[in-house]
């Protein structure tokens, strides 16, 4: 941990929060970063500085073709990607039980939560498999776990997150490729600001250690799962909650 110098990583989500967090993290550490978002103000106010170090794509992630596109591109650029981080994530409509849900806004935050997550790892597999190396996290959440009322869309986008990344743990297992997921409990972003209060404190209530994560923490835990040094754990989800989930 703490040297990533001659590596790739590809970070989704990176013009906010979490992923803005780990980009800033990789790229101290010496990566190399591409960074998808399709807030691409935010990527230039935030990496405009690093030059050749960081390349920025603003692009919808649930737009399959141009995903694949800009992989293809981020890959001609730097020759290789060795780490994928999937941050892009929406909660949906919050605070409401399952018979008021909508099925477009729960489409929607599978499209966004889910099968982005499948499109780009998608597209870095066949880069990894032919280094026989690569290291892909996918962000969940404990509510993909646990299942958080008033969360129908969210939790379940996230526990279909979950069951991904232990399917693609085991299909990669043998080429060097370690696929992991991570269950944050609440860490302070716009993504929980944007919530309704009393769907915070439901979460935050829950939570033994009485406090919110930070980003620091996340981002440290983040860098150790796509390093190199973590090598023999696979199909796993991490855990960043404070205590509620023991398992
Ligand atoms: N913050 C928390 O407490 C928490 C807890 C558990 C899980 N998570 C997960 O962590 C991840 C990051 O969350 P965050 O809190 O940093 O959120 P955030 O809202 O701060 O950042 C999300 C980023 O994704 C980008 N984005 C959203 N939809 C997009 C799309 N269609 N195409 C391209 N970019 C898009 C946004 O522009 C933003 O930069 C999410 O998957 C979230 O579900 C967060």
């Amino acid at each position: 941990m703490g040297d990533f110098s001659g590596q790739v990583a590809l970070i989704t989500g990176a013009a906010s929060g979490i992923g803005l967090a780990v980009a800033k993290k990789l790229l101290a550490d010496g990566a190399q970063v591409a960074l998808l978002d399709f807030n691409g103000e935010a990527l230039n106010e935030h990496f405009g500085s690093y030059g050749v170090q960081a390349h920025l794509v603003a692009i919808d992630i649930t737009d399959e073709a141009r995903v694949a596109e800009a992989i293809q591109a981020v890959h001609a650029h730097f020759g290789q990607i060795d780490s994928l981080v999937n941050c892009v994530g929406i909660t949906g409509v919050t605070n409401i039980k399952s018979h008021e849900v909508t099925s477009e806004n729960l489409h929607k935050v599978f499209e966004v939560n889910f099968m982005s997550s499948f499109y780009t790892s998608k597209a870095v597999l066949p880069f990894m498999i032919e280094r026989r190396y690569g290291r892909i996290l996918h962000i969940a959440s404990i509510a993909g776990k646990e299942g958080n009322a008033g969360m129908l869309a969210y939790s379940a986008s996230k526990a279909a997150v979950i069951g991904m990344a232990k399917v693609q743990g085991k299909e990669y297992a043998e080429f060097g490729i370690t696929v992991n997921a991570l269950a944050p409990a609440v860490i302070r972003t716009p993504l929980v600001d944007a919530m309704p209060e009393q769907q915070v404190t439901y979460m935050t209530d829950k939570i033994p250690m009485k406090r919110c994560g930070t980003l620091d923490e996340a981002a440290n835990l983040v860098a150790y799962i796509v390093s190199p040094q973590n090598s023999f754990t696979t199909g796993f989800t991490f855990d960043l909650s404070g205590g509620r989930a023991t398992y």
